[in-house]
Formats: C-alpha cells, sequence, structure tokens
C-alpha cells in the first residue's frame, strides 16, 4: 500500500478550507480571459475537487481533470458532472489525448522541473490551443509553512522566469495579470497570477 500524500488525507475537507472558499473566485476570473467553444476539450492539471473543472465543464464538450491524488479526484467525481473525465496520475507519465486549453489553478508548484511541464503543456495542446494557468508570485516560502510535508518545490515564480520556459516549450503570447490575493493565517496576504499564452 502507497502512503497516502498530504492531499489524500486532506481531500474530504478541501472545499472548506478558508484558502479554497478565497480561490471560488478564481475560475469566472479565469473564464473571463480564456476563449472557449462548445466543441473544446479541456485539461485541468493538478484538478484536485474540481474547483476550476466544475466551473469550465459546462462551456466546453469535456474536462480531464488531471491529479495523482485518487482521494481529491473522489471528492470531484462525487460532485457528478457527466462531462468531467477525472484521470489519476502523473502529467509525467502522459496524457491519453490532444487539448484546446490546459488550465491549472495552484498545482505547478508542486512540479520540481517546471520547464518539462511547459514542454509537456506545449506538447498535450493542439496548434492554436492555449494555457491559463494560476499560481503563485515568488513568495519566502511562509505561504504553505510546512513546505515539505505538503510537497512545495517551489516558492511561488518570478513571471520572467517562467515565461523564458513557456517560451523555450514553443508557446508565445505569454502575458501574466494578478487574479486574486490570498489571506492567509498568518495575517499576511499573497498574490497569484494567471498566466495565458497560445501554442501557435
Ligand atoms: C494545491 S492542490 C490544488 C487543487 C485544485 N486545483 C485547487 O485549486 O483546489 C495541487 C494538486 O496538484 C496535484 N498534483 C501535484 N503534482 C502533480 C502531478 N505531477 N501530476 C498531477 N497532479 C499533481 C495534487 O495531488 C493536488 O491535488
Amino acid at each position: 500500500m502507497t502512503t497516502p500524500t498530504h492531499f489524500d488525507t486532506a481531500a474530504r475537507d478541501w472545499d472548506q478550507r478558508p484558502t479554497s472558499v478565497q480561490l471560488a473566485a478564481v475560475a469566472p476570473r479565469l473564464l473571463a480571459q480564456l476563449p472557449l467553444s462548445p466543441a473544446d476539450q479541456v485539461l485541468d492539471f493538478g484538478a484536485g475537487t474540481g474547483l476550476l473543472a466544475t466551473q469550465i465543464a459546462p462551456r466546453v464538450a469535456q474536462v480531464t481533470a488531471l491529479d495523482t491524488s485518487a482521494a481529491m479526484l473522489d471528492v470531484l467525481q462525487s460532485k457528478g458532472h457527466a462531462n468531467i473525465t477525472p484521470l489519476c496520475g502523473d502529467i509525467f507519465a502522459g496524457l491519453p489525448g490532444q487539448y484546446h486549453a490546459i488550465v491549472s489553478c495552484m498545482a505547478l508548484h508542486h512540479v520540481a522541473d517546471t520547464g518539462a511541464l511547459m514542454q509537456a503543456f506545449a506538447d498535450a495542446l493542439h496548434s492554436g490551443g492555449r494555457i491559463a494557468l494560476v499560481d503563485l508570485y515568488a513568495e519566502d516560502g511562509s505561504f504553505h509553512g510546512d513546505n515539505a510535508a505538503k510537497g512545495v518545490q517551489h516558492f511561488g515564480f518570478e513571471p520572467k522566469a517562467l515565461q523564458a520556459l513557456a517560451e523555450q516549450a514553443g508557446l508565445r503570447d505569454i502575458a501574466f495579470t494578478e487574479i486574486l490575493r490570498l489571506h492567509q493565517r498568518n495575517g499576511r496576504d499573497y498574490p497569484l497570477f494567471l498566466m495565458t499564452g497560445r501554442k501557435p
């Protein structure tokens, strides 16, 4: 039997966390900047309990909700969205399809090799496909506090560095906007970016 991850044990109460309640504002703001069509196939990377996937699903043909935590995906599945397909696995194990858009919220900082992640995104997009990725701007490690226990690989990101990795992967028109400020129990506010871009 494998050892449960932080996300496996947190899954049941994930949606009630103060952070998740604040993150509910992300989906409508992201959707306002991501052109989608009813025939689109979308990948939500690190979908968790479906904070983004459940809001995107009504606008597209199908959302593939990729996550390494089966417990997080169980919570998502219990929400009963017919056009969300849970996919339990690591992105580097390969993806079953090609997508018109790849979205993600607060999952990039859990992947050590960000360049390889950008390449995996670029490879999985149709020509003309878009990314819309939300994560922390560079912080001092105080956001999660217990970084090792939570599998944190990066204390947020510098937009210029992330843009360079995305461009090396072949993505273009990379842009950043602040999408939300998250208030944490330590009394501090942490800005999140929305990174958008396109595969030519
Ligand atoms: C902080 S949670 C965010 C979940 C959800 N997007 C949200 O905003 O509530 C990060 C998620 O990414 C998943 N994850 C981390 N590394 C992953 C990888 N390499 N492949 C797929 N999922 C991964 C974790 O299991 C976890 O559910």
